[in-house]
């Protein structure tokens, strides 16, 4: 595998050679970048999945009251158009949090519940959150999160319960979603001999199976903090053999026979992480179908605008990515990575940053890095919920990256291609990926691809296709910043080929058309913005 990425990254080398002397040659072009592309060979293959979305266990604080913003059909509308995707249910509380299945159930009179008799349109129907309920959730919620935060730095938790309503609602929700839930569960629950106790666990998997739940699984939260968070000393080799033993138990189970265990969650790699990881892997690889870690970029608390546009922070995930990729390329080959949970920055994000339109240069330079490199699967931390990392904020309204990543989700498929580009100096403030267009959408063609790309710098960058698809007709979807130009890179606004972006009403979202580009001419990259192409015509082999 290593080799077949050495050799992969060794011919983008000499076809990027091959473009910067053609550049040298061509003189003063320097506004023009000439794009080069590999249409023939699909370099990696990612996940149906690929951008899915978390919810951290700590929407469960608090009573599990805010579980109910589940329900809302705002919400609803904005996760569907994400679909198909996993939702991922975990985070620091999910190691404190104990399942009381009789826990005082929540006020919802009108919550239908599910179970193996409740059909599927039934149970959706049920969902809907009266509105003044919705009102009075959204007044309250930002007290919970100072709350929450002030949390953040204190090191001792106390327990909080989640209930079978919760996990009604929590299931409901990804059901109606099309999504795939992956519930977290408790690691810290610890026996005298400091082995993992399933019992807790194995009274939710009972619930869950009972109700015909089909869902996948984790186990533990970043187990590399438990020291300073719980107290708790866990190696590697330990945490491998509570993972079998989750294994053993689901194998036990008629519904979660086959199901999926993903892990360990650990913190981006370093120092003793390294070694958690790899004697992990070592003693429970077989117990688990991917091997999760998590990515954020920067401290929330101490990043600043200047982060958001640096390509040295961009690339640190590379890296970081090759680190975790050579440990389970030695110790469990073949094994399949993914970001088990990722986003800007770590704290919450950073505020008047992490909810804007300046977010997305990471955001979308990680999806691109991200394929590149074969990670499967990418979970962004967070749909919704404490922090500013959000996709929708306290007020259930989308923020930019909402919109960018509905872009994605519709314009990029599974198959990642090669492309590179004569750069002239600009030190990778111009950044461009491709892939196949998504296959399962009728209204574009067989071989089409898109082409995606981020421009860092003020100026206008102009891309010149390659000669045998410069004639192809292009849909052109360019994302900037606020509502009008020049825009505010930290505006709540993003427009798209210069339409502000809004929810029509809770049930309906804008169109979100591309422009037709004539053919033959370059693509226009504004300063600060990124952009989706569709090249309907590229007849790429690897696409059709
Ligand atoms: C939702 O539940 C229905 C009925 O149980 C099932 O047919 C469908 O596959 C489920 N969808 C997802 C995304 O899990
Ligand atoms: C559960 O969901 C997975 C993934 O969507 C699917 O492949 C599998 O067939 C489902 N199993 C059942 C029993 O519905
Ligand atoms: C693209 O169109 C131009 C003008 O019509 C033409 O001269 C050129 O040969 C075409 N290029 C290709 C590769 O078809
Ligand atoms: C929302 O907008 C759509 C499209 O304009 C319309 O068909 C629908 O009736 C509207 N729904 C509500 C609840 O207003």
């Amino acid at each position: 595998m290593l080799l077949l990425r050495a050799g992969v990254t060794m011919l983008v080398a000499l076809i990027f050679l091959a473009v910067l002397r053609e550049a040298a040659l061509g003189g003063q072009e320097s506004q023009v970048a000439h794009i080069s592309a590999d249409f023939s060979q699909v370099r990696a293959r990612v996940n149906q999945r690929f951008l899915s979305v978390a919810i951290d266990s700590n929407l469960a604080t608090e009573d599990m009251k805010f579980m109910q913003l589940l329900r809302s059909q705002k919400l609803r509308t904005l996760t569907q158009a994400l679909s198909p995707a996993f939702l991922r249910f975990g985070g620091t509380k999910q190691d404190i949090m104990v399942f009381s299945p009789d826990e005082a159930p929540l006020d919802t009179p009108d919550f239908q519940r599910g179970g193996p008799s409740a059909g599927a349109a039934r149970l959706c129907d049920g969902m809907v959150l009266p509105a003044d309920l919705e009102e009075r959730l959204k007044q309250d919620w930002p007290q919970q999160q100072l709350l929450l935060q002030e949390e953040e730095t204190v090191s001792s938790y106390g327990k909080i319960k989640f209930s079978g309503d919760a996990m009604d609602m929590l299931y409901s929700f990804a059901n109606c979603s099309g999504f795939d839930l992956i519930f977290g569960l408790n690691a810290a629950l610890r026996t005298k001999t400091n082995s993992w106790d399933s019992r807790n666990a194995e009274t939710l998997l009972a619930y869950c199976e009972q109700k015909g739940y089909n869902m996948s699984w984790e186990l533990g939260n970043e187990p590399n903090s438990y020291e300073k968070k719980f107290g708790i000393r866990l190696d590697g080799h330990q945490l491998g053999q509570d993972f079998m033993h989750l294994r053993r138990i689901l194998q036990a189970s008629r519904l979660y026979r086959d199901a999926s265990l993903y892990g360990p969650d650990i913190s981006q790699p370093r120092g003793y992480r390294l070694t958690l990881l790899e004697k992990f892997l070592k003693s429970g690889a077989e117990a688990i179908n991917v091997c999760t870690w998590h990515h954020y970029y920067v401290n929330g608390r101490e990043t600043s605008r200047k982060d958001f546009l640096d390509p040295v922070v961009l690339d640190s995930l590379m890296a970081k990515t090759n680190e975790v990729l050579q440990i389970v390329d030695r110790v469990s080959p073949g094994k399949r990575v993914w970001l088990g949970e990722t986003s800007s920055a770590y704290g919450g994000g950073a505020v008047g940053l992490s909810d804007t339109f300046l977010a997305g240069f990471m955001w979308l330079d990680k999806l691109g890095l991200a394929a590149k490199q074969g990670l499967d699967v990418v979970i962004r931390q967070a749909l919704i919920g404490a922090g500013t990392y959000h996709l929708v904020d306290n007020n259930l309204d989308p923020v930019p990256d909402y919109w960018l990543s509905v872009l994605y989700k519709r314009l990029v498929g599974s198959e990642v291609l090669d492309a590179a580009f004569s750069s002239g100096d600009r030190d990778g403030r111009l950044r461009v990926y491709l892939h196949c267009t998504r296959r399962d959408r009728p209204d574009f063609r067989s071989g089409s691809v898109t082409l995606f790309a981020l421009n860092l710098d003020e100026a206008m960058v102009q891309l010149a296709l390659p000669h045998h698809v410069a004639n192809s007709s292009a849909q052109a979807f360019v994302l900037e910043a606020g509502v009008s130009d020049p825009g505010d890179l930290q505006s709540r606004w993003v427009r798209l080929n210069g339409e502000v972006l809004k929810m029509v009403n809770d049930t309906t979202l804008p169109p979100l058309r591309g422009t037709t580009l004539p053919p033959g001419k370059p693509l226009r990259l504004p300063g600060f913005s990124f952009a989706f192409w569709v090249l309907q015509d590229a007849g790429a082999p690897a696409c059709s």
